[in-house]
């Protein structure tokens, strides 16, 4: 199925990045959030990143407004109704999500695909809140959305081909890479990414190294772009508990028991960029 318009619900780091990358592809775009002054923030917030990428020649003018006049931001879920393709990103929270899918089902025409973003929950128990299980789907794009390449389709046992096949069109759509992955806590990245996170904040919290060490050690030592607090920092600390409680709750694995430190951090609201501060200060 051609997918012409696209609903995001949730209007954080990812939902913006999507909703962006979305419409810089071509699609009609239906931002809901809550409140909106939010969703309305969100358009002035893509104006703002839109404009950075045609000073840096990224995107020529004409592009940016065309992108910008596919965009709608709307409070009411109901506004959805028309989108082909709904995707939410709204908190890593099963209860949440599960209440959002009921619904969107109960708005969305029975030809439209609801998908989640989630990182690690289970996408099947989101799919049986619908009357449309087949219809339900995992696409999980990366942070940030418009720059990152992959996008992880994932599929619980519930799902139809022509949805998987759906979910993956859209993703080439907006020139990402796909990778079709069981509907299986963590997906591939972030099952392997977390207990490297965790660790690292593990090692700071014994003190075997400083915040700054253990960054610069990942980033001369193995080659990556960021050091690991400070990818804890982009994803945000509040997030990354809960993808790491619902890896633990899947797997009892250790390696994802989630670190005193991380979660004391996130009781004091040290959330990372979002908030202003989490390993590092980004107030200055
Ligand atoms: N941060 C990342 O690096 C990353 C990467 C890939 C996927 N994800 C996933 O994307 C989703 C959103 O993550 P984020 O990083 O954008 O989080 P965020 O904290 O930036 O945004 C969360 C959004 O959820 C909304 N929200 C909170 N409670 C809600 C409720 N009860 N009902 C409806 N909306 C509610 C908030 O208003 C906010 O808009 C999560 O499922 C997360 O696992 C995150």
């Amino acid at each position: 199925m051609p997918i012409k318009r696209v609903g995001v619900v949730g209007s954080g780091i990812m939902g913006a990045g999507i909703a962006e990358t979305v419409a810089v592809h071509g699609m009609e775009v239906v931002l809901r959030s809550r409140a909106q002054t939010t969703a309305d923030g969100m358009v002035a917030g893509m104006e703002k990143s839109l404009a950075r990428q045609v000073e840096k020649g990224k995107l020529d003018e004409a592009d940016r407004d065309a992108a910008m006049g596919r965009v709608t931001a709307v409070s009411d879920l109901g506004e959805l109704a028309g989108c082909d393709l709904v995707i939410e990103s709204v908190v890593e929270d099963l209860g949440v999500k599960k209440h959002l899918f009921s619904e969107l089902d109960r708005i969305c025409p029975d030809e439209t695909v609801l998908a989640t973003n989630t990182s690690t929950l289970p996408v099947v128990e989101m799919a049986m809140e619908t009357g449309r299980p087949e219809k339900v789907c995992g696409i999980h794009f990366f942070n940030p959305a418009p720059v990152m390449s992959l996008v992880e389709v994932v599929r619980p046992i519930t799902a139809s081909d022509e949805t998987i096949a759906t979910a993956t069109s859209l993703a080439e759509a907006c020139e990402k890479t796909p990778v079709v992955v069981k509907d299986q806590a963590g997906f591939i990245v972030n099952a392997l990414l977390f207990p490297y996170l965790n660790n690292a904040v593990r090692l700071l919290e014994n003190g075997v190294a400083s915040r700054d060490d253990i960054d610069t050690a990942m980033k001369g030592g193995c080659g990556f772009p960021m050091g690991p607090l400070a990818l804890l920092d982009l994803v945000g600390l509040d997030t990354s508990v809960a993808i790491l409680d619902a890896l633990y709750d899947e797997f009892r694995d250790p390696n994802y028991a989630t670190v005193p430190l991380l979660r004391r951090m996130v009781a004091a609201e040290l959330f990372g960029r979002k908030s202003g501060k989490g390993f590092y200060d980004y107030h200055r």
